[in-house]
């Protein structure tokens, strides 16, 4: 089974732009009302989350029991395929999806089936084609994590009518307020509309609450009952919970937030692009950056970590020509492209 590499920690000095963090922080108003928890560090918290599931349900439309909450979303991946993939049973994802979702369906002893991407985008084509009578469960993450591809809510929706009713569609929008806001509606809608298909969003990424552990997932109450069963009765902390309440109602600073970080994003693409690096078009606060050669993407994130910025490398998906960097605020960038304009004066 392949080990899920996380993020190096933070240290001084150290820029780390490997793990996707929202550069822009957490909104004041969360940030205060994870402090004004501490208060109340001796209770333990309500198991059930039904302040935070209420507004969760309301945001997407539906009834209580069609919220579960996990501490993050990889929690809530990793339950879902426990329930609903094991031996002898088929998990099929895309060639360079998320890895979290291959190594989830692994831990079951599911048969991980990967389906073939053309220009570094989930095929919906090429999904289809893998299905077989074994398929328990499709699992995508779209915008994906490393491309930062996205598919429309038009390829979703050909996606699920085109695989066999029953079987799971999972999907995992990490990312999805930084991607097409109508793919994100449709997969809410298809959340609702159906029992075979789970949508996981999380407070890690365009809320900047990594830390505080929540994560969320919207389907219809049969299809998350077995995760109200595995999982364990107090998976997020009341100060995670509390925090991630209050960045749901601060929409101001969600929107502020996407608005700089979508401008920096193109600012460093440019950027990236002046110095022969090409990045794809990204729907995430991340950026796929191409070095054009394994060797050289080696040796600019060496580079790069010696001089205390650090990419992510991509050879556990066999994409090692590519390093992925996480969009930061304007002086990051900036920090991120003088290193890189020495590497490249010096090849
Ligand atoms: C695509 C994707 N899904 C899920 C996760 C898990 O996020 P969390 O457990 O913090 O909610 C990540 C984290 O990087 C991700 O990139």
């Amino acid at each position: 089974m392949p080990v899920y590499v996380a993020g190096p920690p933070m240290a001084q000095d150290i820029l780390k732009l490997a793990s996707n963090e929202n550069a822009w922080g957490c909104s004041p108003k969360a940030a205060a009302a994870y402090q004004q928890a501490c208060g109340d560090l001796h209770r333990y918290p309500d198991s059930k989350y039904q302040v935070l599931r209420q507004a969760l349900a309301e945001r997407v439309q539906s009834p209580l029991d069609q919220i579960a909450v996990g501490a993050g979303s990889e929690q809530l991946i990793t339950l879902l395929m426990s329930a609903y993939a094991g031996p002898g049973d088929e998990v099929l994802v895309s060639q360079y999806g998320f890895a979290l979702l291959r190594i989830a369906a692994r831990m079951g002893n599911a048969e991980v089936v990967l389906a073939p991407e053309a220009g570094l985008h989930t095929d919906v084509d090429a999904l289809l084609a893998a299905v077989t009578e074994r398929t328990r469960v499709v699992a995508i993450a779209t915008p994906n994590n490393p491309t930062g591809t996205a598919l429309s809510g038009a390829e979703l929706r050909r996606l699920r009518s085109g695989m066999p009713d029953g079987v799971l569609l999972l999907l995992d929008l990490a990312y999805g307020e930084f991607g097409p806001q109508y793919a994100l509606q449709t997969a809410h809608s298809m959340a609702r509309e159906r029992q075979d298909t789970v949508v996981l969003r999380t407070f890690s990424k365009a809320h900047g609450l990594a830390a505080a552990r929540v994560g969320w997932a919207h389907a219809s109450a049969e299809l998350l009952a077995p995760v109200g069963r595995l999982r364990p009765p107090f998976p997020i902390s009341q100060a995670g919970a509390a925090a991630a309440l209050a960045s749901l109602a601060d929409r101001a600073w969600l929107s502020s937030s996407m608005g700089q970080l979508a401008t920096q994003r193109e600012t460093l693409r440019e950027g990236l692009r002046a110095l022969a690096l090409p990045a794809l078009p990204s729907h995430t606060n991340f950026l796929y950056v191409d070095f054009g050669s394994a060797d050289a993407a080696s040796r600019a994130g060496a580079f790069c970590a010696e001089n205390g910025v650090l990419l992510r490398g991509l050879r556990m998906y066999g994409l090692d020509k590519a390093l992925r960097a996480t969009v930061g605020t304007g002086p990051e960038s900036r920090r991120l492209l003088d290193l890189l304009t020495t590497w490249s004066q010096k090849q």
